[in-house]
């Protein structure tokens, strides 16, 4: 099977995920699926990369969703998570499971960590440079697992049934230097930001991505600081020591 044939499907609001694939891919001519934004269903003859953030430990319920118009039909797969440097606890199993469930034989599988997007001193700067060339020799390994016609399914960590997934407590805010210019709703990857009242956030749809925070050009949105340094201490505690890359294959 020609490498150079992968689909690429991911869904990364703040571009660490991104980083990651574009890292896995390196060298590759590969077709990209933006799990960011709804997707068309497709029966999928190639290899399928599928990337997603970590969030409590679980995938992101609209990548999943997303995910699962990218049918299988028996072909090869590579499950790959992406976190903060807490844990990714159900994340890859889960991850795992939807794909075997949509046709597809996860025949290698990895969690790489970025810079965490809410509290963003958290792995700040990853994926660093030994991270992606990690990411690098992970794509090529696969492609040679795929060029001998080597279909074996790995199996990944994770507990069964999964953690529940966690409540969102609030929503970011929007500061008065907002001109209202539309970038944040445009990009929404849950349309949670109304195109007609960009400075207001659809509670029940918010999955507090941080995409709107990420992209505003005016710095106009952020989470409540009372939110944000909760975080931070509560992070610093659990997540300062670095975490490596694990592989799968
Ligand atoms: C709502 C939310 C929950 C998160 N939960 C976790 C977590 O459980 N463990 C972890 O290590 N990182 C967690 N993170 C950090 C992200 O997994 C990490 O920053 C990832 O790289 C984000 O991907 P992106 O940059 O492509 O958006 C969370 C981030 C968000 C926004």
């Amino acid at each position: 099977m020609n490498a150079s044939q992968w689909i690429s499907a991911v869904f990364s609001p703040t571009g660490g995920c991104e980083k990651i694939a574009a890292a896995i891919t390196q060298g590759m001519a590969v077709r990209k699926v933006d799990l960011c934004a709804p997707i068309a269903t497709e029966s999928v003859q190639v290899p399928l990369l599928a990337v997603v953030p970590v969030y409590g430990g679980r995938v992101p319920e609209i990548a999943l969703e997303r995910l699962r118009a990218l049918k299988g039909n028996g072909g090869p797969a590579i499950a790959v998570v992406v976190y903060g440097n807490r844990a990714y606890e159900d994340a890859l199993l889960e991850l795992h499971t939807e794909l075997t469930a949509n046709g597809f034989k996860v025949v290698a599988a990895a969690a790489f960590i970025a810079e965490h997007s809410i509290v963003r001193t958290i792995a700040a700067g990853r994926p660093h440079a030994a991270d992606c060339e990690q990411a690098a020799q992970f794509g090529r390994a696969v492609a040679d697992k795929l060029a001998t016609g080597e279909m074996s399914t790995v199996c990944v960590p994770g507990n069964m049934p999964y953690r529940e997934r966690p409540q969102m407590p609030v929503t970011p805010l929007t500061l008065e230097s907002c001109r209202g210019c539309g970038r944040c709703a445009r990009l929404c990857p849950v349309g949670a930001i109304p195109a007609s009242a960009p400075h207001t956030t659809d509670a029940s749809k918010c999955i507090l991505c941080m995409r709107c925070v990420a992209v505003c050009f005016r710095r106009s949105r952020l989470l409540p600081p009372p939110m944000l340094e909760g975080m931070t201490q509560r992070l610093n505690m659990v997540a300062s020591e670095p975490k490596l890359p694990e592989i799968f294959i």
